[in-house]
């Protein structure tokens, strides 16, 4: 994941940047590079691979300058090369850059068109070469930083060197982190305090959509309409640099709020964004062609994932799913066919239950993929094929960014069965992968729902019972709503099948139940009207998530929660966000443990 530094000091920042740059490598990257300003000229080294070759490089040819700029590029569009490595410059501005540049092939057409040269496949050059030519035409820095946002789609985090202002770094915050580090006439940019922290302890978290003008001894913030705004500085304690909660009060929160990013970042394996087309990672290749059946399972919130992949599979490639939850998995003894493929989904790569159905799927013959998060793990190690989740250490329990992330890969891998089996055309291939990577900047929208999700949670607190309703691939995520509210708030809650309701469950509705419906305006819509209706006719508080169109047919509701309208396709990705807030401020609310609760363990190592 790609990783962001800036530096305003008083001697040459070259080697700082590396320095900074070495805590970043964690995030994990492909190439590096700096660029800093001598006599006021922009000047860069970059360097492919690991960061040793950047150092060689300055070492060779050092870099004077006071100021500058440095990132860890994690490949997204275009190869690992040394042309494709940030910073990306025009002699006015340099520019690095984490997340994705969702239209940047329009721009880069319509800055083409007018005489521009691009000298890399990267989304990030159009950046450059926008905000040079706001800068060429007369513009100050700030508004042609300003100017250049206005035009970018995604969820990203940027920062900008400008030639001839040796004192001015700008950066700015869409859907990716960035903090500030405040020195001693000195002040930094980064991708989080890790990379801070050689520097200072003192940091300023930007907010979604914030933008900063940097200099020696002055930070000024703005928010997205260009006002002023003031934001809380932290002291980034030793312990924090490790795994770093940022100014969040809990990790489940942080992990919450994560997810535009560590999603953009997964989806990154699985796509060539160059050509909009899926590419699995090397050594995972899969031809669903050969298969007749696919066995899915996993555990808790990962079986969850699942269930929703079903659907897409399902739908997608007309490839017939077997799934079920890892404890039974191998009790119900299903007929498995040699040479088939079985599917593990694991965020921790070390729940027993599913380490035991890998076992008994590779006894009887399969060949085993896993969706796993911990790389080292020993289901990562023991599967044939591994498609991994790129969500970062989970802290929290109860899992958020990982589902999330489980959701992306699968919905790749479904999308890939459905070329391999002929179901789907090349063009419905690019369709359903420009949805996904529009998505990174739909869930950081759909977070813009926290205030008014915040206010609902003191209803919920109040609760005894909860009911979650959704049909088709919302319906897994009522299940996986219901169990995030279980899990850390300790309220009973059920997630059903829309329909399912008036078989039983429509007994438990009165006043005092709270019934959360997730319901798109897709073709399933009206249906689960109807079953909106049955719930108030029985004075049920239904909470219902939506989008515009949805909402202007919501009819009966205590609440109306509006959510970016989207492809069906990637909803489940979106709506997962509010129902973990919602369990998230319901919790906090009530005063509980959520990063550990009572009873629970990250990793079940026990069957
Ligand atoms: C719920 C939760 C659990 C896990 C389950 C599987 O929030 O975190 O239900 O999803 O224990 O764990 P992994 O994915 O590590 O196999």
């Amino acid at each position: 994941m790609c990783g962001i530094v800036g530096i305003l000091g008083r001697a040459p920042v070259a080697p700082q940047l590396v320095d900074s740059l070495k805590r970043l490598e964690y995030r994990g990257y492909d190439s590096a590079g700096v660029a800093t300003l001598d006599g006021g000229r922009i000047v860069r080294r970059r360097a492919e691979g690991k960061l040793r070759n950047l150092e060689a490089s300055l070492d060779a040819s050092p870099l004077d300058g006071a100021v500058g700029i440095g990132h860890t590029r994690w490949a997204t569009h275009g190869a690992p090369t040394e042309a494709n490595a940030h910073p990306h410059a025009t002699d006015r501005v340099a520019v690095v850059h984490n997340g994705i540049i969702e239209n940047f092939r329009e721009l880069r057409a319509e800055l083409e068109a007018e005489g521009a040269t691009f000298q890399s496949q990267t989304d990030t050059e159009v950046v450059a070469h926008l905000a040079s030519r706001e800068l060429a035409a007369g513009a100050s820095p700030r508004a042609a930083v300003q100017a250049t946002l206005k035009r970018l789609r995604g969820a990203f985090a940027l920062a900008f060197l400008f030639a001839g202002e040796d004192d001015l770094i700008i950066g700015a915050r869409r859907g990716s982190p960035l903090a500030i580090g405040h020195g001693q006439g000195e002040n930094y940019l980064g991708s989080d305090a890790i990379a801070l922290a050689p520097f200072t302890d003192s940091v300023t978290y930007l907010e979604d959509g914030d933008w900063v003008a940097l200099t020696r001894n002055a930070v000024e913030i703005f928010d997205e309409s260009g006002a002023t705004v003031v934001r809380a500085g932290v002291r980034a304690s030793a312990a924090a640099i490790v795994v770093d909660k940022g100014n969040y009060r809990h990790f489940m929160a942080k992990e919450i709020a994560e997810q535009p990013e560590v999603v953009g970042h997964t989806l990154a394996r699985f796509i060539d964004m160059s050509a909009g087309r899926i590419r699995l990672p090397e050594g995972a290749d899969v031809d669903f062609a050969k298969l007749d059946r696919l066995a899915i399972s996993a555990c808790g919130t990962a079986f969850y994932a699942g269930l929703v992949a079903r659907y897409w599979f399902e739908k997608f490639a007309r490839l017939p799913v077997d799934i079920d939850i890892a404890s039974e998995f191998r009790y119900r003894e299903p007929p498995l066919s040699p040479g088939g493929l079985a599917l593990l989904i694991s965020q921790s790569g070390e729940t027993a239950d599913t380490l035991a159905t890998l076992r008994h799927c590779r006894a009887q013959g399969m060949r085993i993929g896993a969706v796993v998060n911990v790389p080292t793990s020993t289901i990562a190690r023991e599967a044939d094929l591994v498609f991994p989740t790129v969500a970062g250490v989970e802290v929290g329990v109860a899992s958020t960014k990982a589902f999330t992330c489980q959701l992306a890969v699968l919905a790749a891998l479904a999308i890939k069965a459905g070329r391999d089996r002929g179901v789907l055309s090349v063009e419905d291939e690019t369709k359903l992968v420009s949805a996904l990577v529009e998505l990174p900047r739909l869930m950081a929208e759909a977070l813009r729902l926290e205030p008014e999700i915040e206010k609902l949670a003191t209803t919920f607190a109040k609760a005894q019972d909860v009911l979650y309703l959704g049909r088709g691939t919302s319906f897994p995520i009522a299940l996986e709503g219901a169990l995030k509210l279980k899990e850390i708030s300790y309220i009973h809650a059920e997630g059903y099948a829309a329909g399912e309701l008036k078989h039983g469950p429509i007994a438990l509705v009165d006043e005092s139940v709270p019934v959360v419906v997730l319901a798109p305006f897709d073709p399933l819509f009206e249906k689960t009207a109807s079953n909106m209706q049955e719930v108030a006719a029985r004075g049920g508080k239904i909470v219902l998530f939506t989008d515009a169109e949805g909402a202007a047919h919501a009819g009966d509701a205590f609440a109306v929660l509006t959510l970016p309208t989207a492809y069906a396709f990637v909803s489940p990705m979106l709506y997962a966000l509010p129902i973990q807030l919602l369990a998230y401020h319901t919790a906090t609310f009530m005063g509980t443990d959520v990063d550990q609760p009572r009873n629970l363990a990250k990793s079940v190592t026990v069957e």
